[in-house]
């Protein structure tokens, strides 16, 4: 086994780090608001929302993160002349691999919100709407503080997906871990080495990440 390519570029690694990072967040940040979105319609009474929302929800979650990106970065640009703005000094596919994620988390987070939400017992709702409460004051003091007990554990467990799912953005060229190790391992010969290390830094993000979750959760079921 050889490792010596990382003293060469394990500055590669880590800016790669960076944008697998950065691609991350802003799924999960704008994600979260399109997620919140998708949620409201699905669960509001007008059934064209719901109809809409649910198509989203479905379409995303039953097709590949790998297509979805292809679509996004190529197939959009040729067939409706979709150019994207850059962002971060990265190139216009960047932008596209991060709508991409953004999209593919929303569809998660809308489902994340709704199971947060009906896993708090209808019984709630119907005592502090009897007690004289509106259905938006209901939801605002009784039915979501306790969502969020539910919720914030699964959203940060959505971000530890993201920064494992983001290693696909690497087949359109944005430069993450993923794409780090395999341009190594192109300029290097080496079919393992660079491949180990890029596996060893996503564990370390996901293992570290996974621990912060698993204290949040603890914590949330000491206050309840
Ligand atoms: N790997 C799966 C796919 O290609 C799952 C994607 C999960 N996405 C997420 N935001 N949790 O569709």
């Amino acid at each position: 086994m050889d490792f010596s390519f990382i003293n060469d570029y394990y500055l590669s690694y880590i800016q790669g780090a960076g944008v697998t990072i950065l691609i991350s967040f802003m799924a999960l940040l704008f994600g979260f608001i399109v997620g919140l979105v998708a949620c409201v319609c699905k669960i509001s009474n007008k059934s064209v929302l719901k109809w809409i929302a649910n198509v989203y929800i479905e379409v995303i979650r039953d097709t590949p993160l790998l297509v979805q990106v292809m679509i996004m970065a190529y197939g959009f640009p040729m067939i409706l002349g979709v150019k994207y703005p850059t962002m971060f000094g990265y190139d216009d596919t960047f932008t596209a691999a991060v709508m991409a994620m953004i999209l593919n988390s929303g569809a998660y987070i809308a489902e994340i919100l709704r199971s947060g939400i009906s896993s708090v017992d209808k019984g709630q709702m119907e005592a502090s709407r009897s007690l004289g409460l509106t259905y938006l004051q209901s939801m605002r003091y009784i039915i979501v503080p306790q969502a969020v007990k539910n919720i914030l554990p699964a959203l940060a467990n959505e971000f530890i997906s993201l920064v494992k799912e983001s290693a696909i953005v690497a087949f359109v060229g944005v430069t993450d871990i993923m794409f780090v190790a395999i341009s190594v391992k192109n300029s290097t010969y080496n079919g393992f080495g660079p491949y180990l290390f890029a596996a060893l830094i996503y564990f370390v993000i996901t293992f570290t990440l996974s621990k912060l979750v698993g204290l949040l959760e603890k914590k949330m079921t000491v206050e309840r």
